[in-house]
């Protein structure tokens, strides 16, 4: 695959690795606006460490970069990203460390035969209705979060706004849609938010 220039980073991409699209660009976009220098940055799912890179080409910043796929792992490491393997937070002891949290999730709604063979599922499959993974993030994802932190989200209207707004909430987080733009059979959006405490 060819590699990926954009916003001062360069990024190649390897097979069984998700190749950098329309919501890991606005996600970069967004984050690029929202992040300051000298901030704590994760990124849950991080894949080819795509969206990490641009923010630390753009930024004086280090995110620190987790996913389950061990190729997207070793893709985002050669792109110079720290990284730990991880399913969501099960392999992070930092609470309360990070200032922002990036997450371009798996958000697509997917029954049992839609589903790809290897790694490549876990990008794409949110279960049955596009938010078993995002659910799960906002049922944990408090605790590691400074006071005061945020979380930049990407979601599609796939994924159904308001029900990934109904999971916030229940979980104790307020936001609101910070960027949007329209594809081809959706809306594609960036969710910032923080917790009520
Ligand atoms: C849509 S891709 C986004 C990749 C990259 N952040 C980007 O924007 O180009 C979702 C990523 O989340 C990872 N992922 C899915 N479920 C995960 C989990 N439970 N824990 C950690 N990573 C997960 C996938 O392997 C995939 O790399």
């Amino acid at each position: 695959m060819a590699p990926i220039s954009y916003r001062n980073a360069f990024v190649s991409i390897e097979k069984e690795v998700y190749e950098p699209a329309e919501d890991s660009f606005l996600l970069a976009d967004v984050a690029i606006d929202r992040i300051s220098d000298g901030m704590n940055v994760l990124e849950i799912g991080v894949g080819s460490g795509f969206v990490s890179a641009v923010v630390a080409a753009n930024k004086n910043v280090e995110p620190i970069g987790c996913d389950i796929n061990s190729d997207a792992l070793e893709c985002a490491y050669k792109n110079g990203i720290q990284v730990f393997r991880s399913n969501l937070f099960e392999g992070l002891r930092k609470k309360a460390y990070f200032d922002v949290i990036l997450f371009n999730p798996p958000y697509l709604p997917t029954s049992e035969d839609e589903k790809l063979e290897g790694w490549l599922n876990y990008a794409f499959d949110g279960g049955v209705e596009g938010r078993d993974t995002i659910a799960t993030f906002f049922a944990e994802v408090s605790a590691y979060l400074k006071p005061g932190g945020s979380i930049l989200l990407f979601i599609s209207s796939l994924t159904g706004k308001g029900e990934v707004f109904d999971i916030m909430e229940r979980e104790g987080f307020s936001g609101y849609v910070v960027a949007e733009t329209r594809a081809f059979f959706e809306k594609l959006m960036v969710i910032e938010c923080t917790h009520n405490r």
